[in-house]
């Protein structure tokens, strides 16, 4: 069961977001009227979905405990804000990205072609599975910061990968980099090599999926450090905007940062978009 208080929100924020969004009608912008019409609209059924929909049905049924330290601000389910047993299945539809988001990704990664993408909160693995799956040749870092979790997930991965990806793009070590750190750890040793001028740590990423530690404050800082990994074509994914109130407040303010122009609110995800080429504008749009 959800807290009262949680549902409550959620009910507001959800009329609000219906009451102020639009489809592709109401979009004057050519950059996003495509990207909603070409994109988020697209029927077509990739063969990834059939993919992914196995692997879900996999975890789905899965009743191993993963002992969880959690980084992050807990799960909207109050039995799982406490407990740090869970059970994957439990952490599948409590956390995870869902299937429709998944979907999204790799219609995304296909339309935007990403070569390195970073991922903050991998879990159980269905945000990096779903861009993987959508553009195997990208290179992705996902950081995880509880170490089973981490362990769990890598295992699954490579098992996953090893069987499902096309025999003509076989998985090349070093694509999919999972790294067990601290958000913050991670920020700061990436900023250490930069300074050692390690080549790869000056590189921006194209697409960065912030999805952890959904928290306004916290989100604020590491949008901080996100703004500092990004070019002006790049992508910034920011899952559950409208969360809590202070998730709310922090996506407010980051839509206003002079570095952002285009701003677009799909209520679970939040997408940012740097083009200096853009006027700035905000978009609410139902996906
Ligand atoms: C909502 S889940 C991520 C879901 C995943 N991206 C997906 O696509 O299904 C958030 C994950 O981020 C991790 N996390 C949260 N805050 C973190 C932090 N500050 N540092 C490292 N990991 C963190 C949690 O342990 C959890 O596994």
């Amino acid at each position: 069961m959800i807290k009262l208080d949680t549902f409550r929100y959620a009910l507001s924020s959800y009329s609000k977001f219906l009451w102020r969004s639009t489809n592709a009608h109401g979009i004057h912008s050519p950059f996003v009227y495509d990207l909603v019409t070409k994109c988020f609209y697209d029927q077509k059924k990739y063969p990834q979905y059939a993919i992914l929909h196995t692997i879900r049905k996999e975890l789905g049924r899965s009743n191993h405990i993963i002992q969880v330290l959690d980084f992050g601000a807990g799960s909207r389910a109050p039995g799982l804000q406490k407990s740090q047993t869970r059970r994957v299945k439990k952490m599948l539809s409590s956390a995870a990205t869902s299937a429709k988001r998944q979907r999204l990704f790799v219609r995304l990664v296909q339309y935007f072609e990403p070569e390195n993408i970073l991922e903050l909160g991998t879990h159980l693995g269905m945000g990096t599975l779903a861009i993987k799956l959508g553009i195997p040749e990208a290179e992705i870092t996902s950081v995880e910061g509880c170490q089973n979790t981490f362990e769990f997930t890598k295992n699954n991965i490579e098992r996953w990968l090893s069987k499902t990806m096309p025999a003509d793009k076989p998985l090349k070590s070093g694509q999919i980099k999972l790294v067990n750190s601290s958000f913050a750890e991670y920020f700061e040793k990436r900023s250490k090599d930069r300074d050692a001028q390690q080549k790869i740590s000056s590189q921006k990423f194209d697409l960065i999926y912030l999805d952890g530690h959904h928290n306004g404050p916290a989100t604020l800082d590491y949008f901080e450090q996100i703004k500092r990994q990004v070019h002006k074509d790049s992508l910034v994914i920011i899952d559950d905007i409208h969360w809590s109130q202070s998730m709310t407040a922090a996506w407010n303010k980051i839509i206003k940062d002079p570095q952002v122009t285009v701003s677009i609110d799909t209520y679970f995800w939040g997408l940012i978009f740097f083009r200096k080429e853009q006027a700035k504008e905000h978009f609410v749009v139902r996906v």
